[in-house]
């Protein structure tokens, strides 16, 4: 589905060259794919259409503001959980009118801020951030003139088991997320009646599982229950007119597992489509999992124990998923030469000649690793190497730990390659220390 591909036996982004993207600019860098971007917002967008959702792509998965753009040229609205994802949003030109805020710890500062910009809802996570919201919404002026109130949904744990990893699970009753659903009728039917009702509408429901989720069953099980609940809170005579299905959908990382959207939409559609919702879907990882890669640069070769290591300019500080939750990502070289010139990227294929090595980073940590047990071509100090499916959860939870600073990102479109965030400097290391102390 992406426009990674090797070709003459280098490995290209649309029309670019890698290798010339990194001659170019330098490793470590992220390259996004702008096509991928929009041919996955776009598969999305087609296998829902029955349903006409409000798409709000999660910022936090891939948070540069030319890649939201991007994404708000194509229609997408925004799923933030933070004052500095709405900072975000306004600076790439989004809609703020087409924001849904998640999080279980938004400050006064950041509900004020998002109350000033008019966001589309608050989902909202707990009945003490309930009551502030519309604290904070009565203080701003709500309802103003013209009858206007902050929209809110309230953030329902379903309790399903979405079956990903236990880092990545947010929809079961032991996660910090939501409200139990048993407990939601009860949050409804105190808040219409209290005056906070004055300033907040309540009238949406939003569920958010988990992530990578590779099977339709925890949505149909997840959808089923806030149904149940909607159709329990219209007979009390609440009004509910939206829900957001949160996000979720898994990518491909090679693994053979992932679905695509049209299975999904199959289960999913059928279940909303005359529920007389505003349906919201808050997709990342579907989106922006297989349109970036992080291009990094042999530096060395060694042994050690019963291990080849080859070790590289990019580690956990710049992706750390393989770290934090043991993930897959598919690694290869950028100019294989055609005797490894893969065929898709498949995990699987087999090519002989290849040695068995750990990927590992500069980081001194021994999580410092991007893939372990790993048959690549032989490789050289100074080779590159691609590791594919990096465009979420990549760059955005990069660190600046052991002072490495962050890596460049370029947006490649056709040809065409534009660089979208410098590479950092070990002044950007230092800058806020400094000026600290001025
Ligand atoms: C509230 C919410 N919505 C959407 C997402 C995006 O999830 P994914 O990237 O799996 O689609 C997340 C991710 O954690 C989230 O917390």
């Amino acid at each position: 589905m992406d426009l990674f591909k090797y070709r003459g036996g280098q490995l290209y982004c649309e029309d670019a060259a890698v290798a010339d993207l990194a001659a170019r600019f330098g490793t470590p860098l992220y390259v996004y794919s702008a096509g991928t971007l929009r041919r996955h917002y776009g598969r999305l967008a087609a296998a829902f259409a029955a349903l006409r959702p409000l798409i709000c792509y999660s910022v936090k998965v891939c948070s540069n503001i030319h890649i939201l753009r991007l994404l708000a040229e194509e229609g997408s609205g925004f799923d933030i959980v933070s004052g500095g994802e709405l900072y975000r949003v306004l600076a790439a030109g989004g809609d703020p009118g087409r924001c849904c805020y998640a999080g279980v710890g938004k400050t006064d500062d950041e509900i004020r801020f998002a109350l000033n910009k008019c966001i589309r809802m608050f989902n909202v996570e707990s009945e003490q951030e309930l009551e502030n919201l519309a604290r904070l919404a009565a203080e701003a002026g709500l309802p103003d003139a013209a009858g206007r109130r902050a929209c809110a949904a309230l953030r329902v744990n379903p309790d399903v088991d979405p079956k990903t990893h236990r880092y990545i699970t947010t929809g079961k009753k032991e996660t910090k997320f939501g409200v139990d659903l048993e407990r939601a009728e009860r949050v409804f039917r105190s808040f219409a009646a209290s005056d906070g009702a004055r300033s907040v509408g309540l009238q949406a429901v939003h569920i958010h599982i988990g992530s990578q989720i590779t099977a339709v069953e925890p949505y149909v099980q997840a959808v089923t229950k806030v149904l149940g609940l909607v159709r329990a809170l219209r007979a009390a005579g609440l009004a509910v007119t939206a829900l957001d299905i949160g996000g979720g959908f898994a990518a491909d990382y090679e693994t053979g597992d992932a679905l695509d959207a049209d299975a999904f939409a199959a289960a999913l559609v059928p279940l909303l489509a005359d529920a007389g919702l505003e349906i919201i879907m808050e997709p990342g990882r579907f989106i922006a999992g297989n349109s970036g890669v992080l291009v990094t640069q042999v530096q060395y070769l060694k042994a050690g124990g019963d291990r080849q290591f080859v070790i590289v300019d990019t580690g956990m500080h710049h992706l750390v998923r393989p770290a934090l939750y043991g993930s897959y990502h598919h690694i290869w070289p950028v100019r294989p030469g055609p005797q490894y010139e893969p065929h898709g990227r498949l995990r699987g294929e087999v090519f002989p000649g290849t040695v068995l090595v750990d990927v590992v980073g500069p980081v001194c940590e021994s999580a410092d690793f991007l893939g372990c047990d790993r048959r690549l071509p032989p490789v050289r100090r100074g080779d590159l190497l691609a590791v594919f499916s990096a465009g979420a959860y990549g760059m955005a939870m990069a660190s600046e730990y052991n002072s490495f600073p962050r890596p460049a990102e370029v947006l490649v479109e056709g040809a065409e390659a534009r660089l979208i965030r410098r590479r950092g400097t070990y002044e950007d290391l230092i800058a806020p220390e400094r000026q600290a102390g001025a």
